[in-house]
């Protein structure tokens, strides 16, 4: 059975990447050092793709580590999601998320390199375009990050750019994500995140759990139909089938592919539409306050997603209201997350 080395398993799109492959008869070899997770996601993955997972607690940093896992055999290729990945945390700490990010990445790529894997599918993200020219963002637009976190994802992109170019036995997908959403349809995996929520979706589900009072809408002035921003919110499952079908594109690629391909749904939402979408779905209000613009955020952001439709045979398949619906079911289902389960 095929092997996939998952770095970053345990964390919120890893985990839904895992039962994926898990479900389509592919096995995981997850490391992950639990900065940002917890074992139990393992377990979910587990209840949901038995026998598919092969967990180890590792520091991507730690390439000794790395190549003990790897001298085990059976993998073929990597789904590189380990990271930090906090936009405002990475501005306070550079230094720590360089480390982290890209020190980890170089030292994955030399344990890498004693191995026989070359296929390398990297967790990339639309922050790399920063205040976008214009929308629908293609792969060619200028790339301008406005954080260290976006930093470090351009710096990886060019290290894989490097790789391949040095050695032509490589083969790299690079995905940038827009604005992953939502949870697996059986709500028993999800975000879940530590602390006080910075993204749009896991504020308003804690909201309408009654976690948070209510929630602040950022910004009413926004040159958009209705004032607050726009982004391109994508189904996690949506976005764990595009790894599946980057894995089946890197195994059709010429030796020497390097590709950088957009994973969004192309359609732009807005705070308020999502919020609404959320409340009719669910059938719960959500108390909010308008407020100003959070520093930094782009007012328009979505995809132009025709070249995965052409180079990866994929496109989201999943609407706002299934995100809605799903992010609500994991939410309600386990409110603490996985902390109580784990506990
Ligand atoms: P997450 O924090 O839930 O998952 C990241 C995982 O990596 C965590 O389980 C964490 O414990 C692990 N990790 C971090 N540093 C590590 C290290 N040094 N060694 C081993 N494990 C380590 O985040 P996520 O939302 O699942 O994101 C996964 C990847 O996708 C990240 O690289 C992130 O930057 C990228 N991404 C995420 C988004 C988003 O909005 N969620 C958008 C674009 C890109
Ligand atoms: N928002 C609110 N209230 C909240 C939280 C968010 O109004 O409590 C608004 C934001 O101001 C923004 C929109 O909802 O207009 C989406 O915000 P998110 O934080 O969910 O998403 P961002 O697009 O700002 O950030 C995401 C990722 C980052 C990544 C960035 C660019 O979380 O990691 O996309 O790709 F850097």
């Amino acid at each position: 059975m095929e092997k996939v080395l998952v770095t970053g398993g345990a964390g919120y799109i890893g985990s839904h990447v895992m039962a994926t492959l898990g479900r389509r008869g592919l096995r995981c070899v997850c490391v992950d050092n639990y900065a940002n997770s917890s074992p139990e996601a393992i377990r979910r993955v587990e209840a949901l793709a038995p026998g598919t997972v092969e967990a180890h607690e590792a520091d991507i940093r730690d390439t000794d580590a790395l190549r003990r896992i790897l001298a085990t055999g059976g993998v073929t290729s990597v789904i590189h999601l380990a990271g930090l990945k906090a936009v405002g945390e990475s501005v306070a700490e550079p230094e720590r998320y360089h480390d982290n990010n890209v020190r980890g990445t170089e030292s994955l790529l030399a344990a890498l390199a004693d191995s026989p894997v070359r296929r390398f599918v990297f967790s990339s993200s639309a922050t790399v375009y920063g205040h976008p020219q214009g929308v629908p963002i293609s792969e060619s637009a200028p790339t301008a990050p406005q954080s260290p976190y976006g930093e470090n994802k351009l710096e990886i992109e060019g290290l894989l750019a490097r790789l391949a170019k040095d050695d032509p036995s490589w083969r790299v997908i690079n995905l940038r994500y827009f604005n992953p959403v939502g949870a697996h349809e059986s709500g028993t995996m999800g975000e879940d995140p530590s602390g006080i929520p910075n993204n749009l979706m896991p504020f308003v589900c804690q909201t309408a759990a009654g976690r948070r009072p209510q929630l602040s809408v950022f910004g009413t002035d926004y040159p958009t139909p209705d004032g607050t921003a726009v982004r391109d919110y994508i189904h996690v499952m949506d976005l764990a089938e595009g790894h599946v079908a980057a894995l089946g594109a890197l195994a059709a690629a010429r030796d020497g592919t390097v590709m950088t391909v957009n994973l969004g749904t192309g359609r732009g939402i807005s705070v308020l539409e999502l919020v609404q979408a959320f409340e009719r779905v669910n059938g719960i209000a959500i108390p909010r306050v308008l407020t100003a613009r959070r520093p930094g955020d782009v007012a328009v952001c979505y995809a132009d997603p025709s070249l995965a439709r052409q180079a990866l045979g994929w496109t989201a398949r999943r609407t706002l209201e299934d995100m809605c619906r799903d992010a609500w079911h994991w939410q309600s289902l386990n409110p603490e997350g996985y902390r109580k389960a784990a506990a």
